[in-house]
C-alpha cells in the first residue's frame, strides 16, 4: 500500500494525496446522479419483495419488514437526511445499505432473485416512463396555447415566406396550426414510444433468469408494466427506450428550436409581427430601448444538449456485446439532463407562446407587400383568360416588374397600364390582388383559407378532449 502511494505520488506529484483506489471509486460511483432514481429504485424493491413473500422465496414477516423499512429510507431520502455514499457506488447499494441498518438481517434476503441488471434497467424504464408522460402533458398545454393563438387569429393575414422572402399571403391561425400539427406529432411519438417501452425487464436477474420460482408477472403488474420482457438477456442489456425517448425529444427540441428563430425574427424591430410578454423577455444592462426574446432564443439553442445526449447515448450502446457491460452505467446522467431541458423548454414555450400578442396590423401591411398575391394574379390569368399557366407566370412577371419600376404594389397599378403588357385583362383582376381574396380563395383541404383554419382548430380541439393523440 505504502509502495503503491509513493509510487503514484512519483507519477502525479504531490497534488494527488489520493491513491488509486480513490479515484477508482470515483470513476466507478455513480451515486452522485443516480439517486435521482431513488424513487423507482425503491418502488421496484418493494414490488420484487412483496412477489418473494407471495412466492414463498421469503417470509412474509421478512418481506414487511422489508417493504415498510424501505418506505422510511426513502423517506429519509425525500427529506435530505440520506447520506449517499460514493464508496457504496450506486443508489441501489446505498438503498440496501441503509436498509440493512434500518431493519437488520432481513434486508439481506431482498435481493434474492435479482441483480443489480435487471434492477437498474427496471428503474430506469420507470425513470423514462415518467418522462415520457411529462412530455405528453407537456406537449398537451403547448399544442392548446397554440389553438388559442389559431382561434384568436383564424383570418388575420400574415405574409407566408419561402427562403424567408415574400411568398403568399397565409392567415396567422394557419401559421400556429402547422405547429399544432408539428407538436401533435411529438406527442404521438412519445406515446408510442411509452408504449413500446412498457414492459418490465425485473426477474430477468443478472443476465440469465433465476432458479427460483418467481413470478414476473407479478412484479410487471405492480409496476404498471404491461407484460415481463420475454427475453433476460435483452433485458438487462438494451436501452432502446432511452434511445427512443431521446430521439422524440430531439425532434420535438428542433421543432421548439424552429418557433424560437420565427419568434427571434418576429419580435425584431425590423419585423414587429409579434410582441412578446414581459415575461419572457429581458433588458439590456446598457442600451435602455432592448427587450430580448432570451427565452426564444435559450429555447433555440437547447437542441444541442437534447441531441447531444442522444448522439452520447448511442455512442455509448453502439457495439456493445450482451449482455450487461459497465459502459451502460453512461446511460443515464445525459438523459437526465435532456429530459429536464425539454421539460423546461416545453414549459417556457408554452409561458410564450399563451402570453404572445401577434400585431394585427403589422402582419396584414406586410401581407400586403412583396406582390404577395403575384400568384393570384398568374391564377387569375390561367382561370379567367385560359393563359397556359407558364405564359401567365411571365406575364405576371411583367407587372411585377412595371409595379417594382413604379414603386408601388400590384392593386395599385391601372387597368390602362396592365393592358400594356396584357391586352385581355379585365377589370375583374383586381378581384384577386387583394390579400384577404388571396388568404380567403385558398380553400384546398390544408390550405389557409380561414375557413379551413376554424375547422382544423375545431377537430383539433375535439381531438385533444377525446384522446390527446392521433
Ligand atoms: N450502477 C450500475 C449501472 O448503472 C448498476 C448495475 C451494476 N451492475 C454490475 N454488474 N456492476 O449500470
Amino acid at each position: 500500500m505504502t509502495d503503491t502511494k509513493k509510487s503514484a505520488n512519483a507519477m502525479w506529484g504531490g497534488r494527488f494525496a489520493a491513491g488509486p483506489d480513490a479515484i477508482m471509486e470515483a470513476i466507478n460511483a455513480s451515486i452522485g446522479y443516480d439517486q435521482r432514481l431513488a424513487q423507482q429504485d425503491i418502488t421496484g424493491s418493494r414490488a420484487h419483495a412483496a412477489m418473494l413473500a407471495a412466492t414463498g422465496i421469503i417470509s412474509d414477516k421478512d418481506a414487511e419488514a422489508i417493504r415498510e423499512g424501505l418506505l422510511t429510507v426513502l423517506s429519509e431520502i425525500e427529506t435530505g437526511e440520506f447520506q449517499f455514499s460514493a464508496a457504496l457506488e450506486d443508489i441501489h447499494m446505498n438503498v440496501e445499505a441503509r436498509l440493512k441498518e434500518v431493519i437488520g438481517e432481513p434486508a439481506g434476503r431482498l435481493h434474492t432473485a435479482r441483480s443489480r441488471n435487471d434492477q437498474v434497467a427496471t428503474d430506469f424504464r420507470l425513470w423514462v416512463r415518467d418522462q415520457a408522460d411529462a412530455a405528453i402533458i407537456g406537449l398537451e398545454a403547448l399544442i392548446a396555447a397554440f389553438l388559442d393563438q389559431a382561434e384568436a387569429g383564424a383570418d388575420w393575414v400574415m405574409p407566408g415566406f419561402t427562403h424567408l422572402q415574400t411568398a403568399q399571403p397565409v392567415t396567422w391561425g394557419h401559421h400556429m396550426m402547422a405547429y399544432v400539427e408539428m407538436f401533435s406529432r411529438d406527442l404521438s411519438r412519445f406515446r408510442d414510444a411509452r408504449n413500446r417501452m412498457n414492459e418490465s425487464p425485473l426477474g430477468a436477474a443478472a443476465l440469465a433468469g433465476t432458479g427460483f420460482g418467481i413470478d414476473r408477472t407479478m412484479t410487471a403488474e405492480a409496476l404498471g408494466f404491461d407484460r415481463p420482457m420475454a427475453n433476460s438477456l435483452d433485458a438487462v442489456s438494451d436501452r432502446d427506450f432511452a434511445l427512443e425517448f431521446l430521439s422524440c425529444a430531439s425532434i420535438c427540441a428542433v421543432h421548439l428550436s424552429r418557433f424560437s428563430e420565427e419568434l427571434v425574427i418576429w419580435s425584431s424591430a425590423q419585423f414587429r409581427f409579434v410582441t412578446l410578454s414581459d415575461r419572457f423577455s429581458t433588458g439590456s444592462s446598457i442600451m435602455p430601448q432592448k427587450k430580448n426574446p432570451d427565452a426564444a432564443e435559450l429555447i433555440r439553442a437547447k437542441i444541442g444538449r437534447i441531441m447531444g445526449a442522444m448522439v452520447a447515448l448511442f455512442t455509448v450502446m453502439k457495439g456493445l456485446p450482451l449482455a450487461y457491460s459497465k459502459d451502460m452505467q453512461e446511460d443515464k446522467e445525459q438523459v437526465f439532463d435532456a429530459a429536464d431541458t425539454l421539460m423546461l423548454s416545453l414549459a417556457a414555450m408554452t409561458g410564450m407562446v399563451s402570453d404572445l400578442t401577434a400585431n394585427k396590423a403589422a402582419l396584414a401591411s406586410a401581407a400586403a407587400s412583396g406582390f404577395a398575391t403575384a400568384t393570384d394574379l398568374a391564377d387569375w390569368l390561367v382561370r379567367d383568360l385560359d393563359l397556359p399557366f407558364r405564359e401567365a407566370h411571365h406575364v405576371t412577371g411583367s407587372l411585377v416588374a412595371m409595379a417594382e419600376a413604379k414603386g408601388c404594389d400590384l392593386p395599385d397599378l391601372s387597368l390602362d397600364e396592365m393592358q400594356t403588357v396584357h391586352a385581355a385583362i379585365t377589370a375583374d383582376v383586381f378581384n384577386v390582388l387583394s390579400v384577404d381574396a388571396s388568404v380567403a380563395s385558398r380553400m384546398s383541404y390544408g390550405g389557409t383559407a380561414p375557413v379551413r383554419v376554424r375547422e382544423q382548430v375545431a377537430a383539433w380541439r375535439d381531438r385533444l378532449a377525446k384522446s390527446g393523440a392521433r
